[in-house]
């Protein structure tokens, strides 16, 4: 695989967080904080992104994180291009090489792609040309890189640490990108007490999480966490034959408020997105005080614009000579 960084250390591109150091990934954090701006304030407005063509490509059903790369395109000035791909020549059976090596010769310099096919990212960095970068949106089970560093960010700005918290993840740990690269992240940054959370069929192998603690009891997981990170049973992962009762599910791993008890007093309650009400968390958890799972979609587009600066800082120094 070609690296994700130049020789100067400079993003290229970015489809994992591993191999990634302390303090690449401190770097977008702090460039997303002084991008951050909350609800209700004038969203930030540069230039670091003018004369860059951004192509947004959604293989997969996204909400949070195709409109975030967007507005993060726009508001940095970029062109964007965002490919319908129902309607996209990919269906009448052109590769995704083809599509790319199409948009390529559009003068488009960053992919923004999302896939269910496991490798498709690495594969894609392979093949483009030189002065074109390759962003994942998502990578099957296997990665979400963006989000792992907006879930960091959202974690920082509230507990301004990572070393010593208590992080459980609960859920589909088995089927989450999310999940991997948040843990990757977290680890990375500091912290060491990680615990996945969820049945014992819907936990990874002994060899993935290595360093995260294993629980099949939810009680168990949680208990004196200072973050609770819910996932969705990601059923368009699983084989028709592996059918799970909603009700069944969150009488033993839903979150409520009598669970959340069990957490630390001021336990942040976190979810990517989308949210199942009612099957991984109540409507009570999710709404009340404790969740920043809306400040959670509010630093993705801050994470977008640090990470699509940071390329595009890099690209000018790969792009051809007039
Ligand atoms: N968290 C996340 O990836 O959400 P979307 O699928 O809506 O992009």
């Amino acid at each position: 695989m070609r690296a994700q960084q130049d020789t100067a250390g400079g993003l290229r591109h970015l489809i994992t967080l591993d191999g990634l150091d302390r303090e690449a990934l401190t770097g977008i954090l702090d460039r997303a904080e002084s991008y951050r701006r909350l609800p209700g304030q004038p969203a930030y407005e540069g230039r670091e992104l003018a004369g860059t063509t951004v192509a947004n490509l959604f293989f997969e059903p996204s909400t949070r994180t195709r409109a975030s790369f967007d507005l993060a395109s726009r508001r940095l000035g970029a062109h964007v291009l965002n490919l319908d791909v129902n309607s996209s020549s990919r269906a009448k059976g052109e590769t995704m090489l083809d599509t790319i090596y199409t948009l390529e010769a559009m003068n488009t310099d960053v992919f923004v792609i999302r896939d269910s096919e496991p490798g498709m990212p690495e594969f894609l960095i392979d093949h483009v040309a030189p002065h074109v970068s390759v962003i994942s949106a998502g990578e099957a089970h296997v990665s979400h890189p963006t989000q792992g560093l907006l879930d960091a960010l959202t974690i920082r700005i509230h507990k301004r640490r990572f070393a010593g918290l208590k992080v459980a993840i609960v859920g589909d740990i088995k089927h989450s990108r999310v999940a991997r690269s948040t843990v990757r992240a977290l680890q990375t940054l500091g912290t060491t007490d990680l615990r996945i959370v969820g049945p014992e069929s819907l936990l990874p192998g002994e060899h993935e999480f290595q360093g995260a603690q294993r629980f099949t009891r939810l009680e168990d997981g949680i208990a004196g966490a200072d973050v609770v990170m819910m996932l969705r049973i990601q059923k368009e992962r699983m084989a028709q034959s592996a059918s799970l009762d909603d009700a069944a599910y969150f009488r033993e791993f839903g979150l409520d408020l009598r669970r959340l008890r069990l957490a630390s007093p001021e336990a942040l309650v976190m979810h990517p997105g989308p949210m199942n009400r009612g099957v991984e968390i109540s409507s009570e958890v999710a709404d009340g005080p404790r969740s920043v799972i809306r400040e959670q979609v509010n630093n993705g587009v801050a994470v977008r614009m640090a990470v699509l600066a940071a390329i595009a800082a890099t690209l000018t120094r790969h792009r051809r000579p007039l």
